[in-house]
């Protein structure tokens, strides 16, 4: 292939991708987003492994690695459930963090290029803080790998002074990059390199080990960020326009979504990297807080009654959490918004952006059970709604819809945004007990008037539900 037709092709994967992000945004798009991505892809590393770059006696080596790498992809991609995704992608962060340390140390040694003046200084520049960056991303990554998947404790580790000792390893990075630029001989480089690395390896552990397992989804995230940056920087060094154009789109996205992410949950972005938050896997109990605790009788209602009160209805809201895909409840909810709908119910979703455990969890599950998307609303587009909706199902969602963020200033959740479902008519909340959720603070919702617990496993309940609406 051509250089001026590797570099169109470039052009095209990047044009896809900025399509692949903008269809990603909307699940109307999603699919076709996807199908962008994944073109752009195959675009890419079509135009790079028979592009002008790549000698022919080195495709062996690059097809044999491309199909051992994809079909562990392939397997893998298979295999895992949805529950385990997060730790998947921090696993996949690493591996990019690791390809940026590797082509740093091989582009050093590398002395096909002789770079001289300026030119010398850039092109080190480049190895070092791409290197760095890959070795905060690869065992940062590491760590989220094994907290996610329960290989290493949630419990925040905080060494004393430990902002202290980020500082001196940042100044000790910062001095030995100078002493690399001063060198002239490889082997004196790898000195500085060597040392910047074991401390960038260092940083990553230390600041992922830091972070409590309430905020390990924003870490995967901001990882996720890194591990674009990452890929950038090695888009530098080996001067390739594409990889430093998806590096950056990967690491602003990535970056756009922890705050997304940290808004959504009332927490500071600064505070989840500062680390410290989320001990025990939750964030700080209410009783420790002097919040309010709730006071009062809830009402249990049965899967016969709530079928009543749901036959009863014009307007219905239904609140997916994180207890909907514990329970595997997405089928038969979508059976019972069609049987609804077809008897001129105005049935419709909300989604709390940060409902269940990973951005866009809720949305996916119901575009599984082929909910259709012009009925699932964002919080935005439907909070103004629940005073004039006559019965909202709460299906396994907890935090995303207590009061207590609103009403008790001093609620650890106290200004998070909520789903106002206490406005409606009636409320029924679909959980197997009285037990906290995430956050571990209490609800008052539960104990309001208008509001009906139907205690059980939420399919199980909701199938009861299904049979007496059908009876
Ligand atoms: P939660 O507040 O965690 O509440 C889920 C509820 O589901 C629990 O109270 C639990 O009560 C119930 N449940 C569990 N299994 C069930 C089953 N089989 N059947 C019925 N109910 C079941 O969930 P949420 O309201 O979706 O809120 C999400 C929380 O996760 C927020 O605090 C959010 O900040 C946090 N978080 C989310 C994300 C993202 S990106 N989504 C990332 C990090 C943190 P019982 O045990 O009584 O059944």
């Amino acid at each position: 292939m051509s250089a001026s037709l590797a570099s169109v092709s470039y052009l095209g994967a990047a044009i896809l991708f900025i399509l692949c992000l903008g269809g990603l945004s909307n699940q109307e798009t999603a699919r076709r987003g996807n199908f962008y991505g994944v073109l752009g892809m195959t675009i890419a590393v079509l135009a790079t492994v028979f592009g002008p770059r790549v000698a022919a006696a080195g495709l062996p080596w690059i097809i044999g690695a491309m199909v051992v790498g994809g079909a562990v992809g392939l397997y893998l991609a298979r295999v895992v459930k949805m529950t385990q995704m997060p730790e998947l992608v921090a696993f996949m962060h690493s591996l990019v963090g690791l390809a940026a340390c590797l082509v740093g140390f091989a582009s050093y040694i590398d002395t096909s290029i002789a770079y001289t003046g300026a030119e010398k200084a850039i092109h080190e520049i480049e190895i070092y803080v791409g290197i760095l960056i890959g070795a905060v991303t690869f065992s940062g990554s590491v760590v989220a790998f094994g907290k996610l998947s329960g290989k290493i404790g949630g419990k925040p580790l905080l060494l004393p002074g430990r902002h202290l000792i980020n500082l001196f390893g940042l100044l000790v990075v910062l001095y030995y990059g100078y002493a690399f630029l001063q060198v002239d001989s490889i082997s004196a480089g790898m000195v500085p390199l060597m040392v910047m690395t074991v401390i960038s390896l260092f940083f990553g552990v230390h600041m992922v080990m830091a972070i409590g397992g309430a905020d390990m989804p924003v870490v995967v995230s901001m990882l996720n960020s890194y591990s674009g940056w990452a890929a950038a920087a090695t888009g530098f060094m080996l001067s390739n326009d594409l990889l430093i154009v998806t590096g950056a789109l990967v690491g602003s996205s990535g970056a756009i979504l922890s705050y997304i992410m940290c808004n959504a949950m009332n927490r500071n972005f600064i505070s989840v990297i500062a680390g410290g938050f989320g001990s025990d896997g939750g964030a700080p109990k209410a009783a420790a807080s002097g919040a309010v605790q709730p006071a009062g009788e809830v009402t249990p209602v049965s899967s016969v009654e709530t079928a009543e009160l749901l036959r009863e209805a014009k307007s219905v809201i239904i609140v997916p959490g994180y207890g909907m895909a514990v329970a595997q409840a997405q089928h038969t909810v979508f059976e019972i918004t069609s049987h609804l709908r077809a008897k001129g119910v105005n049935v419709r979703f909300a989604i709390h952006p940060v409902a269940g455990r990973m951005p866009g969890h809720m949305n996916v599950l119901l575009a599984e059970a082929k909910v259709p998307y012009d009925i699932v609303m964002e919080m935005d587009e439907i909070n103004d709604d629940f005073p004039d909706t006559d019965v909202v199902m709460v299906i396994g969602a907890n935090d995303i819809v207590n009061p207590a963020a609103q009403e008790d200033p001093a609620s650890p959740i106290a200004g998070m945004p909520v789903l106002e479902v206490w406005k409606a008519k009636t409320s029924i909340v679909m959980k197997r007990s009285m037990a906290s959720g995430y956050a571990g603070v209490d609800n008052p919702l539960f104990y309001k008037d208008n509001n009906r617990m139907l205690f059980g496993d939420a399919k199980k309940m909701l199938d009861e539900v299904l049979v007496a609406l059908k009876a």
